[in-house]
């Protein structure tokens, strides 16, 4: 789809590309001077193999002038190419350090929805080769756009001033023979694509398998993996031998073509210096033109291809900024004065917008009272989480309403919504830096006592203290590893800091031992004091305690009350649930 779009550029995509201008003009007077330059080289270039061949067949009186006249055009051509590149990258780099922060200022605030169809991985390598590839055309390609359709047309002109006759014949032959290359050499170039992408899949069976190591000696499976590996590598072998014909064929073309023309038109100008129809003196500088020519030829073809992926690389950006986002503030966020914190689900249905045709809730409703805790309990898959993620304005119901002190959830902005919410979710992602860093995510012009205040209350300052560099550990990828219980601190910390009015815990103790689960527990139950909280959990003991319980199943909540009304009915789900709950199956 993404491909049939690329191969045909119409007039919308060259419309939708120009657009990119737009970053341009805040530097237009720069532009111009940097494209004044880039005619100074251009101009240049065009009368090189003029004055080349001037110097060639210089007479012993106006050698030293020729050479002179060269000295100068190299000077002017070298001086212009310094200001031409300097003035392009500057002005290139300013437009596309704005055109990252948009896309990215807009990127973090597309819905949710939106991360759920793209791959993140993608987008971001979508987003860091788009703008690469529009740097390069700013900088490099258009300038050798111009400079190439300069010495064509200027070029032809030139020669058709002395022959029009050998020009027409240098027509005939050298572009025609350049654009035969420029195929013949883009087909190989998708072979070795196709190599490429062979060789990739290979990497993936070595990067696989030794990522996951484990899994593969302890199912014994060596021998496959090398057979999988033997097949992939012997298709890249035999991809690539074929391909390798395509170039010795290709290189023999191009002794054959190439150096051939050059041939024939020396020998076609030599027969019409014979016939007098052409001045001895002139063929240096036919030849010459006629091999510059022949080389823009060339070139334009790889710069039309570049200009192409530009457009697309354009198209993707804009795809990106054209699309709607959430109505979040990207102000520092206030808080909304005289917030309590109570819930309200009025028969909520809700289908995630990328699997429109599953129902995920089917009418929910329920209330919880400021300050209440209130446990959801329920099989796997029956829509705790999506509750959760509702709760977070992540997604609108597609029917009902979500209330917050009595007030339609929508009444209130976004942000502010969202500002008086934290969730500690199963799996807690610390972002690369210090734990100092990670902590005051929650409320990031927090102080260090602050900081620390709230890692003690969280039953992460010892541990913390434990490390050598304490709260200037680094943590993440290229940091320390923490065990999720460590973790799972971390981010109650953070929630200290940001001192909610509603809590909503996904799981939080759920992957953890039981000895850090109990820390975990003791640092959760001081955090829910007074706060709205909504636990989804699956063990017997968290749930006794809430004040109400929810048991979702399917979708719909099939029962509330307290553990002691629900437990009386021995025919109730939840009697069902906590009894698999007993015998270890969990809730
Ligand atoms: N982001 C999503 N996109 C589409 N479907 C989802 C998404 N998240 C969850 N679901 C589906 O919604 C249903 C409820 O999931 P969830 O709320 O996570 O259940 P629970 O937390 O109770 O285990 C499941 O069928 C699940 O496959
Ligand atoms: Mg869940």
């Amino acid at each position: 789809m993404k491909n049939e779009k690329k191969k045909r550029t119409g007039r919308k995509d060259i419309q939708k590309a120009l657009r990119l201008f737009n970053y341009i003009k805040p530097f237009r007077f720069q532009f111009s001077i940097g494209f004044l330059f880039l005619i100074i080289t251009a101009l240049a270039a065009l009368a090189f193999p003029k004055l080349l061949s001037m110097l060639m067949s210089s007479t012993p009186q106006n050698l030293s002038e020729n050479l002179w006249l060269l000295i100068i055009l190299l000077v002017v051509q070298a001086v212009a190419s310094f200001f031409r590149i300097m003035i392009f990258v500057n002005v290139t780099e300013k437009s596309l350090a704005n055109i990252r922060q948009d896309v990215y200022k807009h990127l973090i605030q597309l819905p949710m929805a939106f991360f759920n169809e793209k791959r993140v991985g993608e987008l971001n390598s979508r987003i860091s080769s788009d703008t690469t590839q529009i740097q390069e055309t700013l900088t490099s390609t258009l300038a050798e756009f111009f400079r190439q359709i300069a010495m064509v047309f200027g070029g032809i002109t030139i020669l058709a001033l002395t022959s029009v006759k050998l020009t027409i014949f240098i027509i005939a032959v050298v572009p025609t023979l350049m654009l035969v290359a420029v195929f013949f050499g883009r087909f190989i170039r998708k072979y070795s694509k196709k190599v490429q992408s062979e060789i990739a899949d290979s990497n993936t069976i070595v990067e696989e398998t030794l990522q996951g190591i484990q899994t593969v000696k302890a199912f014994v499976n060596e021998w496959f993996e090398i057979g999988r590996y033997r097949l992939k590598t012997n298709e890249v072998a035999k991809t690539a031998i074929k391909g390798g014909m395509y170039r010795g064929s290709f290189s023999a073309f191009i002794v054959l073509g190439i150096f051939g023309a050059i041939v024939a038109v020396i020998w076609f100008a030599v027969g019409m210096i014979h016939n007098g129809e052409l001045q001895e003196n002139q063929l240096s500088e036919f030849l010459l033109y006629a091999v510059f020519i022949g080389g823009s030829v060339g070139g334009l073809a790889r710069v039309y291809t570049n200009i192409q992926k530009t457009i697309g690389a354009t198209e993707d950006l804009f795809e990106i900024l054209d699309s709607k986002t959430e109505p979040v503030s990207v102000d520092h966020p206030k808080a909304i004065s005289g917030f309590r914190g109570s819930i309200e689900f009025s028969d909520i249905e809700f289908s995630y917008p990328s699997r429109a045709d599953i129902q995920v809730l089917k009418g929910v409703s329920f209330k919880v009272d400021q300050g209440e805790q209130v446990a959801l309990v329920g099989p796997s898959g029956s829509g705790k989480s999506t509750i959760i993620q509702l709760i977070m304005q992540f997604y609108l119901p597609d029917k009902g309403k979500i209330l917050f002190d009595h007030t339609k959830a929508t009444t209130f902005e976004l942000s502010e919504i969202r500002n008086q919410i934290s969730i500690v979710p199963q799996d807690v992602l610390l972002f690369g830096g210090s734990i100092r860093e990670n902590i005051a995510y929650g409320k990031t012009d927090a102080g260090q006592d602050e900081i620390m205040e709230a890692a003690i209350k969280a039953n992460a300052h010892q541990f913390i203290g434990s490390f050598p560099d304490g709260y200037d550990t680094i943590v993440g990828e290229r940091g320390i590893q923490l065990s999720g219980g460590q973790r799972q601190r971390i981010a109650i910390a953070r929630a200290v800091l940001k001192n909610p009015k509603i809590l909503l815990l996904d799981e939080a103790t759920s992957s953890l031992d039981s000895e850090s689960e109990k820390l975990v527990q003791q640092a959760l139950e001081k955090l829910m004091e007074g706060r709205t909280s909504i636990i989804i959990a699956h063990r017997l003991s968290t749930i006794v305690k809430a004040n109400k319980i929810l048991v979702v199943d399917g979708g719909r909540i099939v029962e509330q009350g307290t553990h002691s009304e629900l437990i009386k009915n021995s025919e109730s789900r939840y009697r069902q649930l906590s009894e698999m709950q007993l015998m270890g199956e969990g809730l």
